[in-house]
């Protein structure tokens, strides 16, 4: 059997829920790896220990492992859960080589806290089967693991703040809240994402190829109001489970409707949480990403560089993107940033460092009633 069958999850996007998850094997226990308990899926709102914790999804395609080694060693913390989703297209040697990465990691192997998806999806850029793995990605998140807030990043995204900085700073704040970016000025974005109506053949098909446009288009949902805005989120875990348990039918109705629009990681997540009595008052309006667009905006953000560095410390945002592979800022952000690191085995007693203090300055005036109830879903 090879290693990529062994590591397999089952996946289907109509039974999110009764996907297993496997801890990537170390090369002695490969014939063994073992489902890791499964925890009732109830939320944990009561659970009150004070220092919250995060579930990580890190996404990333083809020739990015070098990328994702160098981000999971710069995000790892012993409290936090990661999941890791690399593209079907990857060749295997990519896969093999990401899972003797984790598997030969020592301090992951102790906590047992760094998986892999096993049966991964091919992505389609602007595709709804972005969607599909960040919802499967919670999905086992939520069935194998206790964490507050899931974060959702690709391996060209890097921190600007040690994890205990973000512990720290998301420690006092209600657990129940959820960073999504959006509006509902939808602007050109009406007729070139409202309208269109595309198929993703990665939804079913082996083959990576674009996505299909449908020549006919559609009129504007009315049963519901549409937003839009970044596709980087960091959602509470009660918002999680209600995306995937769906016990109120509106995530479904909208995971339907999203299957044929495009870019739906920029509207799926924003317009449930808009037309959802329930959370929308648990929405903050930012995504904490550092993210330079060129003026005007072209399809892709713009790479950073040194000369961003300031700019980025300045932002207070835990987050930025995009990085290319190595770029000698990375250097600075590990020295100058992240340099406070834990020793290894040591207590994850968590300091305010520099970083905690900026982040807590940006989340301070995110929670203030101008920005905060304020711009809720306008
Ligand atoms: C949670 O902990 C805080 C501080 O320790 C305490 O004031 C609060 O009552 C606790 N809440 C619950 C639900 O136990
Ligand atoms: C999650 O992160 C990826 C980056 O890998 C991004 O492309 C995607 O749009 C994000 N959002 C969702 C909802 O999938
Ligand atoms: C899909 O890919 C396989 C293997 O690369 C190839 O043999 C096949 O012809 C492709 N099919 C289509 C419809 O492109
Ligand atoms: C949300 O806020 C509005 C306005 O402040 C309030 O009327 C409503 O009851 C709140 N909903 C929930 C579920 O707390």
């Amino acid at each position: 059997m090879s290693m990529k069958k062994l590591l397999m999850i089952s996946f289907s996007l109509t039974s999110l829920l009764f996907s297993f998850l496997y801890i990537i094997p170390t090369t002695t226990t490969l014939l063994t790896s073992s489902k890791i308990p499964i925890l009732p899926l109830e939320s944990n709102q009561n659970h009150n220990s004070t220092l919250p914790c995060f579930a990580y999804l890190i996404s990333a395609s083809k020739g990015d492992v070098g990328k994702l080694k160098r981000l999971l060693r710069s995000l790892y913390h012993r409290r936090n859960h990661y999941l890791i989703h690399l593209d079907l297209e990857a060749p295997e040697e990519e896969h093999l080589e990401m899972a003797r990465f984790v598997a030969g990691e020592p301090m992951f192997q102790i906590e047992g806290n760094v998986m892999m998806v096993g049966k991964p999806n091919l992505v389609t850029y602007r595709g709804p089967t972005m969607l599909a793995t960040t919802l499967h990605a919670m999905a086992l998140l939520l069935r194998c693991c206790r964490w507050d807030w899931f974060i959702n990043l690709s391996a060209s995204d890097y921190p600007l703040v040690t994890q205990d900085d973000l512990i720290y700073a998301f420690s006092e704040l209600p657990r129940d809240l959820n960073f999504i970016q959006h509006t509902s000025r939808l602007g050109w974005k009406m007729n070139k994402r409202g309208r269109p109506i595309i198929i993703d053949p990665g939804l079913y098909s082996l083959n990576k190829s674009e996505i299909w446009w449908v020549i006919k288009q559609r009129s504007l949902p009315t049963s519901f109001k549409l937003f839009t805005g970044s596709a980087w989120t960091i959602l509470s875990r009660p918002f999680s489970e209600y995306c995937i348990i769906g016990y109120d039918n509106l995530p479904r109705t909208l995971l339907l409707y999203y299957t044929n629009f495009v870019s739906s990681p920029e509207g799926y997540f924003q317009t449930l949480i808009c037309n959802s009595d329930e959370f929308r008052n648990t929405t903050v309006n930012h995504d904490l990403h550092y993210i330079a667009w060129d003026n005007p905006p072209k399809q892709h953000p713009k790479t950073l560089g040194t000369r961003d560095y300031r700019k980025m410390v300045m932002s207070n945002r835990p987050f930025a993107r995009k990085f290319k592979s190595n770029d000698p800022v990375l250097n600075r952000i590990d020295r100058e940033l992240l340099r406070n690191k834990r020793k290894r085995g040591s207590k994850p007693e968590p300091g305010p460092g520099p970083g905690a203090r900026r982040l807590k300055n940006l989340l301070l005036r995110l929670m203030l009633r101008r920005n905060f109830v304020k711009k809720q879903c306008r």
